[in-house]
């Protein structure tokens, strides 16, 4: 969470992207000047199947306010059947971070080829704006990373 000089919040996002279709669709949103907000730090993943959903609780508790995926489309993934296995488990862990009280809007899975920078883009700014409107992620949060 960082507040900018205006006093307003800006939300911590991170995006997990597979390195073959979500990373490059987010390299060519900024080849091709299609603007999304920086608060959105990109993890290359080889595949979203690479995402354990413990990666996203530690996100959670080093602070995070929303934890997007994002992989290739179903059918395209490269390493064939990844993202199947990514969304299952994305279902499993989303109805458990309800159980324990994180918002649903502060997480979400997306599939964006590499032929999608515009949808790259739209994602994240219409993502980044739904956590910005939740506030701050108290949820989690580890003790020991307080002042
Ligand atoms: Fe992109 Fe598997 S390589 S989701």
């Amino acid at each position: 969470m960082q507040i900018n000089e205006n006093g307003e919040f800006r939300p911590t996002i991170v995006a997990f992207c597979c390195n073959w279709c979500s990373y490059a669709g987010a390299d060519l949103a900024g080849s091709s000047r299609a603007s999304y907000p920086a608060d959105v730090k990109i993890i290359r993943v080889p595949c979203s199947c690479r995402v354990n959903p413990m990666f996203i609780l530690r996100a959670f508790e080093r602070g995070a306010d929303g934890v997007i995926l994002c992989g290739c489309h179903p059918g395209d993934c490269h390493y064939s059947t990844g993202n199947y296995y990514a969304r299952r488990r994305m279902t499993m862990l989303f109805g458990m971070l309800d159980y324990l009280g994180i918002e649903k809007e502060r997480t979400r899975v997306e599939w964006v080829s590499a032929a999608e920078g515009a949808k790259f883009s739209a994602t994240m700014n219409e993502f980044v704006s739904a956590v910005k409107e939740l506030g701050p992620n108290r949820k989690l949060r580890d003790l020991r990373c307080k002042n």
